[in-house]
Parts: C-alpha cells; sequence; structure tokens
C-alpha cells in the first residue's frame, strides 16, 4: 500500500490544526506519530480515516483519492480511535462478533474473531463481559476489533495512555506482529513506544511536522546537542533557564543533569542522544524544522 499526504491542512474555525502536512508512506511502515496534546495527532488520524475532511491538500492511497473513493481505504483499514466506546454489557466474542457483521464479514467469521481474540492474548478473558476488564484488556479488545479484516493499514491513537508497563509491552508485541506486511501508524506521547517497535518517527507540533524519517536520523541530528553536567547545590538555575533537562539524579556534590540545547557549555560532557533527548532537541527548534521537504517513509 502507498499513502501519499500532500499539503494536508485543517483549520477550526481559527484554529489551524494542521499545516501542510506532506508525508508519503509505504509498505511495510510502522510508524511513531508523536508530538504534545493539542499538536495534531488526532486531527491527522481523523483525515486519513476519512471521518472528518482536511480544509485543503490530498490524500491518495493506492493513486485513488481518498475522499473520492472512499470504500477502496475502508476494506483495507483499521482503526483504534483515541476515545474508544466499548459495550459494557457484552462478552468480548459478542461484542467482537458484532463489530465482525457491522464490518461486514460473513465467511468464517467465528473463525476471524476467535483469531483477532488469540492475536491479542484475550483468551482467557472471551467470556467475561466488557465492563469486567481492565483498562489494559479492554484496550486489546479495542486492537482485536481494529484487527478483525486483517487491515493493511491500522491505525491506532494514543492506545497506551494509562497502561501500565507490562500492559504496555503486551501492547508493542501486538503491534509488531505482522507489520511487515502493514502499514501501522501509532500516534503516543511516550517516546519508549516508539523507541521499541517503530522504524520511522513523524514529530508534529502545533500542527507542523518537524521530523520525519527513521529514530536513527534523528537522533543523529541531535549528536553534539547531548550531554551531562554536575552543578552545585544552589546552582541549578543557570542550567534550567538555558537547557531542556531529560532527567537529574542526585549527587554528593549536587545534582547531575542531563542537558538538551543547542550549545552546550564547556564544562559538560558530551554523550549519545536517546531518542527522548532527539525529540526534546527537535522540540527546541520548533519552527526551525529540521525536514521540510516531501518526506518518504
Ligand atoms: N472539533 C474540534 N473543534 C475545534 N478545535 C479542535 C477540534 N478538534 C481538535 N481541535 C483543536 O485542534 C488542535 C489539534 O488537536 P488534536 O488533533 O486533537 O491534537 P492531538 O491529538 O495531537 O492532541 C488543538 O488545538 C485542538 O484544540
Ligand atoms: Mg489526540
Amino acid at each position: 500500500m502507498e499513502i501519499k499526504i500532500e499539503n494536508i491542512s485543517k483549520n477550526y474555525k481559527d484554529v489551524k490544526a494542521l499545516e501542510n502536512i506532506n508525508l508519503n508512506i509505504k509498505t511495510p511502515a510502522m510508524i511513531g506519530l508523536v508530538g504534545p496534546n493539542g499538536a495534531g495527532k488526532t486531527t491527522l488520524m481523523k483525515i486519513l480515516v476519512g471521518q472528518i475532511l482536511p480544509t485543503s491538500g490530498k490524500i491518495t492511497v493506492d493513486g485513488k483519492v481518498l475522499n473520492k473513493d472512499f470504500s477502496y481505504l475502508k476494506e483495507r483499514l483499521g482503526y483504534l480511535p483515541q476515545d474508544f466506546g466499548l459495550y459494557d454489557e457484552l462478552s468480548v466474542e459478542q461484542f467482537l462478533d458484532y463489530i465482525a457483521c457491522f464490518k461486514g464479514i460473513e465467511k468464517k467469521r467465528k473463525e476471524i474473531v476467535r483469531k483477532s481474540i488469540e492475536e491479542t492474548n484475550l483468551l482467557e478473558k472471551r467470556k467475561a463481559k466488557i465492563k469486567t476488564l481492565s483498562g489494559g484488556q479492554k484496550q486489546r479488545v479495542g486492537i482485536a476489533q481494529a484487527l478483525l479484516n486483517n487491515p493493511e493499514l491500522f491505525i491506532v491513537d494514543e492506545p497506551t495512555v494509562g497502561l501500565d508497563p507490562e500492559e504496555r509491552i503486551k501492547f508493542r508485541n501486538i503491534f509488531s506482529k505482522g507489520s511487515s506486511k502493514k502499514v501501522v501508524i501509532l500516534s503516543t506521547h511516550i517516546i519508549e513506544d516508539v523507541q521499541s517497535v517503530c522504524n520511522y518517527i513523524v514529530v508534529l507540533n502545533k500542527g507542523k511536522t518537524l521530523f520525519s524519517g527513521p529514530p536513527n536520523e534523528l537522533i543523529k541530528r541531535t549528536m553534539g546537542h547531548v550531554g551531562t553536567v554536575e552543578v552545585k547545590s544552589g546552582e541549578e538555575d543557570i542550567i534550567e533557564k538555558d537547557f531542556k533537562i531529560t532527567s537529574s539524579v542526585v549527587t554528593p556534590k549536587g545534582v547531575r543533569y542531563r542537558i538538551v540545547g543547542e550549545k552546550l557549555p564547556k564544562f559538560c560532557e558530551e554523550i549519545i542522544p536517546s531518542l527522548e533527548d532527539a525529540y526534546v532537541y527537535c522540540m527546541l527548534k520548533e519552527g526551525d524544522s529540521l525536514n521540510e521537504e516531501f518526506q518518504t517513509i
């Protein structure tokens, strides 16, 4: 599958939620869409799944214009929205069967439902009512419904919010399964999620793409802008004023900071950036986009 997003903008009255987004996505791709709240992640996903229309710009899927030939995408799409409602009184199995019917799956429906339950590790809970599930289990039901039609394009909006670390790991494993034949777009503000499963990262802020490309590329651009410094207690202000701090550890002498900034101080020990540092640096350079051209993923 090939998705071309060209000059997509979206205004909600006077709010510019998206401004000139350009991305070219090809199977296989596991894309982490990251950015703070209000960056435009959900808006971009809603446009991609045809839930809302862009103010301007064009999206094509395998050469077909999205808004004209929507059924082409719909048949190939699995979507888990950010605010996903579930039917509390139904069991996991009943709910998935209902959604499968809704999606028009007739042949082998039982088998398909069973497979999605297995893939999301919900076998033990298949007879349980949805209202009795934990947050993470409910999210997995959400994933299961999105996987029912074995989608080529799988879009999930902030699925790991509120999950404990163990659930998050389970989640990532589900994502990676079969991703070599899919385009997966996962929005999150947890950089760790991206680091462990995504081979592409798109950083969005205030409706603009600040970066799109492989995580390693983003890290490479951050080299020379991350370091550690030890500061005596009482002198923390100097660091806090000029740099973004990505971690701080108390030491016998004071505090050791991990800092990100355009120009590091002389007394700083330079280190290899993590993806989180790279993300912070990207935000720091906001407006001075690291990657403006039409990007191929
Ligand atoms: N239906 C809407 N009406 C008006 N403004 C909206 C609407 N949906 C989103 N916005 C605004 O658009 C911007 C992007 O929102 P959103 O796409 O939800 O960001 P994210 O998912 O990254 O948190 C925000 O400023 C938000 O307040
Ligand atoms: Mg959102």
